[in-house]
């Protein structure tokens, strides 16, 4: 039954620089069973969602849906979690009786016409309008959007009568949330928590050679499930994997590397194998490793090949592993830019039966190693990197949760721009593609579950199903993510209330959870985000990493923040965990929760480097700006300057993450009524605040910057004292106002910006010139503005694919005469499109404009507005995005499809 050699050869000498899929197909054909297939459910869904609960079924009985009659489908959907949980012991039964329900949506028969026409990823809520009323169902804190009830998608599904012979699963990124799946009629199963991705083995239920009816419900509860905007249905995407019955197991391979250098690295490898198949098999397992460009989605070189494993696997449900290792010589090493590339190698990992290949897979991967080292931070191989970091949440502003995976790209190369080189996914599972930009760009990643454990921090939320779900979502979290280099540590909770209700009980459960990380990936370290424990308690004994959450810079700490009572204070911590934990890595999980709203200045200026906004400093509950100077913070905060400041005076940190990279949605903190918080270093529509030049000073510091705030037109302010300030990574900098010099600076050594907080306001130019180690660095001016007298429109790029997912993103900016934008400008625009396309989303970045996103009016935001194009599936042509507006000149641009 062994392959021979030949063949093997052969099979090596197939052309190079060929994507995998060609090589899949190209093998595929000789062999009818081989590979598997992977189809994306992206079109023909039909949706309808109900505000209340419409067809009497739920997950689990719970406060909001209480109703006694409801048929709780628990029982069903527990088994799902089976292939999670180590101890057979704890597995749970199948009911004995069938599910005992006919839900007419679930049907063939049913008639869906009157439903709507949707694509997958879908977000049922972002495209509604805000919620109205003194208390709506959904409140600010979750983003204001109706993401409440039970939304139903159904969707044909064509099965060839060869399909027959294959198992046919559908595989779900993340569905928001308590997803469940019938097939014809028959429920497939389910998976409560909504940021994971799961498998439903559908063959059971399907017919090949006809059509088959998928539905799926998803549910969300009516109140308060979650602290930000959760999103809604099927944001996520789903596919159809069919394989034969013999077949590498789900998330079936795991790779790592070690013993590191230039001059080679061992990667270790386990491949499982499945059988599912009526009788007993014996497989050859085959698996090389090419190299992997990320440019052409191609694979390369071949590099290396694992000795050839033979397995038998028993019939029905059996499994059997492999484990190899093989050295690769010059390892193309992966790391975080500018220092590291981010390469990466393919394994292709092939399974025959007898000559009979049943299945190619493909496993990515990169060469590196991590070392976490407590006074040198960290090391990526062997080269200390800074974590200069952000956290991002998961939502696409205007576009809600629906991934995107341009949008999610956008994302990265902004914060890649400002010089960020590593993300926390806070606080739950992102979705996969996301990880595979990350791979390919080159960003560390914090890898988050949980945001609470038993304890709710809302009554809704993870805690109701934590006891039963957490094994089975910790271990399928993992093993989905594991095989991602950019994926530096395991993150099983931030901010959990155990830590302050009860630190013995957070430390078992930091234990049970720690040591299933440990298990399911020996490699990485794990920890969870403490912004309450102390060093003296017992939680962070357990952790291998230690993880703060804003208390190692303090909190309500500083001479700004003295008056503040109540809350949780707390002096610097960094020193004492360093103390405490002398063996022990430490980053900041969580800095700053600096709050800014973008083109925003008010006065007067703090003459702190951090301050907590209130209506003295910072802030004005009437417009519910706050202030743009970039000093103000949430009371357990610090601004940016007072976080590096408190890094350099402790080295031994790692860094930090940055709460939040983007904006995102709900979670307002100072003044209620914003349907995003304003924490971001870039605002919801994508454009920077003016803290992005301050940390693009500090993490680019070779990048010739000076930026000047505030804008120039105070009409009124004339003689008033105006405070101007200059980020720049340069040492001495002098600022001219209208040609009068107002100060040559030096900057100290516990300053990382220019401050001239005695410039009286008078309009026309400031002029800054910077200097570095006494050469010229870099210049900036701001001057005064004409009247706004027109539109003007550009385009993060000038084409668009007709894929049905790729966006353009189109500035509009409010302009005078000369082309300046005018910083106050709030004239209303209305795009309109021409040609194959349409606008699927305006915003303009503020908070406190509760506009739907689909509005096709909309008003300028201090100067700016957004509207996100789509081009329709296979067209082609050109695009014409136009912005009109009473009073001034309108403009338009086209965009290649
Ligand atoms: C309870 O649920 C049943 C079945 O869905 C429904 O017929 C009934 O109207 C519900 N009762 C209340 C009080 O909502
Ligand atoms: C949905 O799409 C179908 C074609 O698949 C079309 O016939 C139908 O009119 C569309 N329904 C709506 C509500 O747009
Ligand atoms: C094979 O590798 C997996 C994953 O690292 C590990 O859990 C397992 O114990 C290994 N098995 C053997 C026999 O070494
Ligand atoms: C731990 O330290 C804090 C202050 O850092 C103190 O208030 C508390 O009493 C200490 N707890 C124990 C158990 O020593
Ligand atoms: C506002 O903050 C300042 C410090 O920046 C503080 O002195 C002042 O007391 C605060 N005002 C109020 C009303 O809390
Ligand atoms: C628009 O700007 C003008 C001039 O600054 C201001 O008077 C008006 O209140 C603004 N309108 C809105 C809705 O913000």
């Amino acid at each position: 039954m062994l392959l021979s050699k030949i063949f093997w050869l052969t099979l090596l000498a197939r052309p190079l620089q060929t994507s995998t899929a060609s090589l899949l197909r190209s093998v595929s054909a000789d062999s009818p069973d081989a590979g598997r297939e992977q189809v994306r459910l992206s079109t023909g869904w039909r949706f309808w969602r109900s505000e209340n609960i419409p067809d009497g079924i739920i997950y689990e009985r719970r406060s909001d849906a209480s109703n006694e009659s409801l048929l709780e489908l628990k029982p069903w959907i527990l088994p799902m979690g089976n292939a999670f949980i180590n101890d057979p012991e704890d597995w749970h039964d199948q009911p004995d009786s069938n599910l005992d329900i006919d839900i007419e949506y679930t049907r063939s028969g049913f008639d869906d016409s009157g439903w709507e026409n949707v694509t997958i990823p879908h977000d049922w809520a972002i495209r509604l309008p805000f919620l109205t009323g003194s208390r709506p169902v959904i409140p600010t804190s979750m983003g204001n959007l109706p993401v409440h009830g039970v939304g139903w998608y159904r969707k044909q599904l064509d099965l060839s009568a060869e399909d027959a012979r294959k198992k046919i699963y559908l595989d779900v990124d993340g569905a928001m949330a308590y997803p469940m799946v019938w097939v014809n009629g028959q429920l497939a199963g389910g998976w409560p928590f909504g940021y994971n991705s799961f498998r439903v083995d559908i063959t059971p239920h399907i017919k090949t050679g006809e059509s088959n009816i998928l539905a799926i419900r998803a549910e969300n509860p009516a109140g308060r499930f979650s602290r930000w905007y959760p999103g809604a249905g099927l944001y996520r995407n789903v596919w159809l994997t069919k394989v034969s019955p013999v077949h590498v197991a789900h998330w079936g391979t795991f790779i790592s590397s070690r013993e590191v250098s230039d001059a080679s690295a061992v990667v270790d490898l386990s491949v499982t194998v499945e059988n599912r198949a009526e009788s007993n098999a014996e497989v050859l397992v085959l698996t090389e490793v090419f190299e992997f460009n990320t440019q052409s989605q191609n694979i390369g070189r071949s590099v290396a090949k694992f000795e050839p494993a033979k397995l038998e696997i028993s019939a029905t449900d059996g499994k059997a592993s492999f484990n190899g290792s093989v050295t690769i010589r010059g390892p193309h090493l992966w790391g975080p830019p500018p220092a590291h590339q981010p390469n990466l190698y393919a394994a292709v990992t092939r399974v025959y039966q007898g000559k009979r290949l049943v299945d190619e897979y493909e496993t990515k991967f990169g060469i590196r190693s991590l070392e976490f080292h407590p006074d040198n931070g960290l090391l990526v191989n062997g080269q200390k990197v800074y974590l200069q970091g952000v956290n991002q949440h998961h939502d696409l502003g205007p576009l809600g949760a629906a991934f995107n995976m341009r949008a999610a790209r956008r994302q990265l190369e902004m914060l890649r721009d400002l010089g960020a080189n590593a993300i926390r996914m806070s606080h739950n599972p992102p979705a996969p593609e996301l990880l595979e930009l990350t791979d390919e760009m080159g960003f560390l990643v914090i890898n988050e579950i949980f945001d609470s454990w038993e304890e709710s921090k809302t009554p809704l939320d993870y805690s109701l199903i934590f006891q039963d779900w957490r094994e089975p979502d910790l271990r399928a979290f993992i093993r989905r993510d594991r095989n991602h280099p950019s994926v530096i540590v395991w993150s099983y909770g931030n901010e959990v209330k155990e830590q302050s209700s009860d630190d013995e009980r957070a430390a078992e459960i930091a234990i049970y959870l720690r040591n299933i990380c440990h298990a399911e990936d020996p490699t990485r370290p794990t920890s969870t985000s403490m912004h309450f424990s102390s060093p003296n308690m017992t939680l962070p004994t357990t952790q291998d990493v230690i993880s703060l959450n804003y208390q190692g810079e303090g909190m309500r700490y500083g001479p700004a923040y003295e008056h503040i009572t109540g809350g949780n204070h707390k002096t610097p911590q960094y020193q004492a965990y360093h103390d405490a934990f002398p063996g022990k890595l430490i980053m900041g999980s969580e800095v700053a929760s600096s709050l800014s709203t973008r083109g925003a200045f008010l006065f007067p200026v703090t003459p702190y480097n951090s301050a907590p906004v209130n209506d003295s400093y910072g802030g004005n509950s009437k417009t519910r700006e706050i202030s743009a100077y970039e000093l103000y913070t949430a009371d357990a905060g610090s601004s940016a300057d007072r976080i590096f400041l408190t890094q350099d005076e402790k080295p031994f940190v790692s860094g930090g993450f940055v709460w939040t990279g983007w904006d995102y949605l709900g979670e307002p903190y100072k003044y209620s009524s914003l349907h995003t918080g304003g924490w971001g270093i870039i605002d919801l529509a994508g454009f920077k605040k003016e803290r992005f030049w301050l940390y693009q000073s500090r993490w680019r510091p070779d990048l010739k910057l000076a930026h000047i705030i505030p804008h120039w037109n105070w009409p009124g302010r004339e003689g008033e004292v105006t405070p101007v300030h200059v980020f720049s990574a340069a040492d001495e900098a002098e600022l001219f106002l209208n040609g009068q010099s107002q100060g040559r600076l030096k900057k100290g050594t516990e300053e990382y910006r220019f401050r001239w907080d005695d410039v009286k306001y008078e309009p026309g130019e400031l002029y800054v010139q910077t200097y570095k180690g006494g050469s010229e660095w870099a210049a900036d001016k701001v001057q005064t503005t004409l009247e706004a007298y027109s539109l003007h429109l550009s385009a993060d790029r000038g084409h668009v694919a007709s894929d049905g997912d790729d966006l353009v993103f189109v500035t509009m900016e409010v302009v005078d005469a000369e082309g300046k934008v005018v910083p106050k400008s709030n004239n209303t625009a209305i795009f309109s499109v021409s040609g194959p396309g349409e606008i699927v989303a305006t915003t303009n970045g503020n908070p406190g404009d509760f506009t739907a996103f689909t509005s096709l009016e909309r008003r300028a935001f201090n100067g700016l507005a957004l509207a996100i194009v789509r081009s329709y599936a296979g067209a082609s042509g050109e695009l014409k995005v136009r912005a009109t507006s009473e009073g001034l000149q309108g403009t338009e641009i086209s965009i290649e499809v």
